[in-house]
C-alpha cells in the first residue's frame, strides 16, 4: 500500500497513541485511511480528540457517578417536588462520590444540572418555584467531572397522567437515540448517523432542533466534533476508533424552532409552545461499531 500518512511519524518509532507499540504496527493504516479522506474531502478528526484505554477507563470512572446520579434522580422524583430538589440530590450525589457537577459555574451557568420541563427544550435552570405537576415530561440532564474526565447524559421522567401524544414523543425521542447508536460506525460519517436519526423523527411527523446538538466530550465538557442531528449522509467529520461523543438530539411535536430565554439567557424553549424531548447517551466508537459509555 502507498504511504499516505503525513511523513513526521517514524515506521518503527512508538506510537502516537501511547499503547508503546511500534507506528506500524499500530496507527500507520488507520493514519492512511483518514489522510484518504481528508483528500476526497472530508472532515477529519485530529489524534488529540481520540481516547486510547487509559482515557477510556477514565470516562468510565466519571460515567459511573454520572449514571448513579441518574439512578438516584430515577427513585426520588415526584409530583410536588420542586426542579431544586432534583439539583440538590445531583451536586450531593455527585460529590459524595468525589465528582465534580460540570455544569456548576459552566460558562456562569448557576447549578449542578439541567432541567428541562414540557415546551423547554434544554438548558433549564432549576428552581425553588419550578414544582413538577401531574402530566409533565422533564429532562434531567446531568455531567460529571471525575479525575479530570467528562461524562454526560440525560433522561426523559414522566410525572402522573402524561398525555399519549407526550408520551409517544418522550418514546420516539429515546428511539432516536437508538437509531443515532445502531449508526455510531467507524469509516463512517456523523452526517449518515444525524441522517438516520432525523429520519426517524420526521417519519413519527416531529422535527429536530438544528441550531443545538451533541458534542465530543471526554477530556472537556463540550469538545469537538459538533454533532448535528439534521444532516446530509457523507457530510460531517469521518468517524473513527477512539472517538467520543454524546448522541443528544432534541426532539419537537411541532416546529423545530426555538428561542432563548430573555432573562436568564440559557433556557431555550420551542417557539409554538409544543413540547421538546431528548435522551443523551456518550458513546464511544469501536473497531466494529460503538460502545455507550454513559446513559
Ligand atoms: N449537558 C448539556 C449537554 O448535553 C450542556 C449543558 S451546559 C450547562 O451538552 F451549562 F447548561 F450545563
Ligand atoms: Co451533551
Amino acid at each position: 500500500m502507498i504511504r499516505l500518512a503525513m511523513k513526521k511519524y517514524d515506521r518503527n518509532a512508538p506510537c502516537w497513541c501511547g499503547s508503546g507499540r511500534k507506528y506500524k504496527q499500530c496507527h500507520m493504516q488507520f493514519d492512511d485511511k483518514i489522510t484518504l479522506a481528508k483528500m476526497r474531502g472530508h472532515e477529519v478528526p485530529k489524534h488529540e480528540m481520540l481516547k486510547n484505554a487509559k482515557d477510556v477507563e477514565g470516562i468510565r470512572a466519571s460515567a459511573h457517578i454520572n449514571m448513579a446520579v441518574l439512578d438516584e434522580v430515577a427513585g426520588k422524583i415526584h409530583i410536588g417536588m420542586s426542579t431544586e430538589e432534583i439539583d440538590r440530590i445531583v451536586y450531593d450525589v455527585t460529590t459524595a462520590m468525589g465528582g465534580i457537577p460540570a455544569p456548576l459555574n459552566y460558562e456562569g451557568f448557576p447549578k449542578s444540572v439541567c432541567t428541562s420541563l414540557n415546551e423547554e427544550v434544554c438548558h433549564g435552570i432549576p428552581s425553588p418555584d419550578i414544582i413538577l405537576k401531574d402530566g409533565d415530561i422533564i429532562n434531567v440532564d446531568v455531567s460529571t467531572i471525575y479525575n479530570g474526565y467528562f461524562s454526560d447524559s440525560s433522561r426523559m421522567f414522566l410525572l402522573g397522567n402524561v398525555a399519549e401524544e407526550t408520551k409517544r414523543l418522550v418514546q420516539v425521542a429515546k428511539e432516536c437515540v437508538e437509531i443515532g447508536v445502531a449508526n455510531t460506525k467507524p469509516w463512517t460519517f456523523l452526517g449518515d448517523m444525524g441522517h438516520a436519526v432525523h429520519e426517524h423523527a420526521l417519519k413519527n411527523g416531529y422535527s429536530v432542533v438544528r441550531q443545538i446538538g451533541g458534542h465530543g466530550c471526554g477530556f472537556q465538557f463540550h469538545e469537538d466534533p459538533w454533532v448535528s442531528y439534521v444532516s446530509q449522509p457523507g457530510s460531517g467529520m469521518l468517524m473513527v476508533p477512539g472517538m467520543v461523543f454524546t448522541i443528544e438530539p432534541m426532539v419537537n411535536m411541532g416546529g423545530d424552532e426555538i428561542y432563548e430565554d430573555e432573562d436568564n439567557h440559557w433556557t431555550i424553549y420551542t417557539k409554538d409552545g409544543k413540547p421538546s424531548a431528548q435522551w443523551e447517551v456518550e458513546v464511544l466508537v469501536t473497531e466494529d461499531g460503538c460502545e455507550i459509555l454513559c446513559s
